[in-house]
């Protein structure tokens, strides 16, 4: 069952964004944890500036990044990970891996990667950093990414980032962007998102659209009530928002969950829930989540589901 279900009674427009409680985790490790760093440690190797970029001058964010997350993943799981200091001089103790690594803090030359690029290969988490009033997108390791990539959107403003979907819900754009603008430090936030997809790849990146989009339409004629459960997935991204104190940048972590849609839909009330987000959510966000060829199939589903004893 997907840890975080966001869906309500109806399709909600409001842009989601929960402070998080110091006891609530920043990042999250489970079970995939070692498989999806797997995966991601290979990505990074076949096409390492695809996955990974910053602009120039960004690496002292970066490394502010890198100390918030490794003492979070301390603090979360003392089990796991361990983090000792003389000076600069750090070790890192990641016992998931068997892996410990030491390196001088602040000194590039002392890591095998750029600060993110490295921090970014400890966690299931995408990390993505963003500065300044208009929230512009200055660095990012994003391995997972639901249809966009960093070669798209780095060093974009927040309100271009998200010009496919501005027009589509405007009100909670404007609302997410002054949230941005007014984020304060030491206060957490996260919300969710959502999506329904014919795979369960965990890299949707745009290099991998004509293909994922080939594999929908192959898919569409098979699709009937009898086999829809088992085809899709739902897809839900935790995702969280921190203001870093000493340079003042944003960092976005995305958790990218998924589940076979028949497992979901086997809870009378998720299906109940999903029938209800999906059949009043606006249809050009339908549309921009590539759902509206299987939208009455999925419909029909979700609602023969939701009925208890189905
Ligand atoms: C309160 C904060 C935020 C809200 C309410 C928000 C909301 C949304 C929504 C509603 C979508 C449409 C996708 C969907 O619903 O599945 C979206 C897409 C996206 N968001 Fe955000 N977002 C927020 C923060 C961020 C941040 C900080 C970044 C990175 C800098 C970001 C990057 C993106 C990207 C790249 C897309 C895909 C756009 C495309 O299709 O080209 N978002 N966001």
């Amino acid at each position: 069952m997907l840890p975080y279900f966001p869906f309500g009674q109806r399709f909600n427009d409001k842009m989601g964004t929960t402070p998080l409680a110091k006891t609530d985790r920043l990042l999250e490790v489970d079970s995939q944890y070692t498989s999806e760093i797997g995966l991601k440690r290979q990505l990074l190797a076949q096409l390492p500036s695809y996955y990974f970029q910053s602009l120039p001058g960004y690496e002292l964010v970066q490394w502010e990044a890198l100390d918030q997350i490794l003492h979070k993943l301390v603090d979360t799981y003392p089990e796991h990970f361990s983090l000792t200091k003389q000076g600069t001089q750090w070790r890192w103790k990641n016992h998931l891996l068997a892996e410990e690594s030491t390196f001088r803090f602040g000194d590039r030359a002392s890591l095998p990667y750029a600060p993110l690029d490295w921090v970014g290969r400890q966690v299931q988490e995408d990390l993505v950093l963003v500065t300044g009033n208009e929230g512009q997108l200055v660095a990012g390791l994003l391995c997972f990414a639901n249809d966009w990539s960093l070669d798209e959107k780095l060093g974009l403003p927040f309100w271009q980032i998200h010009e496919p979907i501005n027009a589509i819900v405007e009100p909670m754009m404007r609302s997410a962007e002054h949230f941005m603008q007014r984020l304060p430090i030491g206060k957490s936030f996260w919300r969710a998102n959502w999506s329904v997809k014919v795979s369960n790849q965990l890299d949707m990146s745009t290099r991998h659209l004509p293909a994922l989009k080939q594999q929908l339409n192959d898919c569409l004629p098979q699709l009937t009530v009898d086999t829809i459960g088992d085809q899709l997935y739902v897809r839900v991204e935790r995702q969280t928002l921190t203001r870093l104190p000493a340079s003042d940048a944003i960092l976005f972590t995305i958790h990218t969950y998924q589940n076979t849609l028949a497992h979901e839909a086997a809870h009378p009330d998720r299906a109940a829930r999903m029938a209800q987000v999906f059949s009043t959510a606006p249809p050009a966000l339908i549309t921009y989540k590539s759902m509206t060829d299987f939208l009455p199939i999925l419909l029909d589903y979700l609602q023969a589901k939701a009925k208890p004893g189905a």
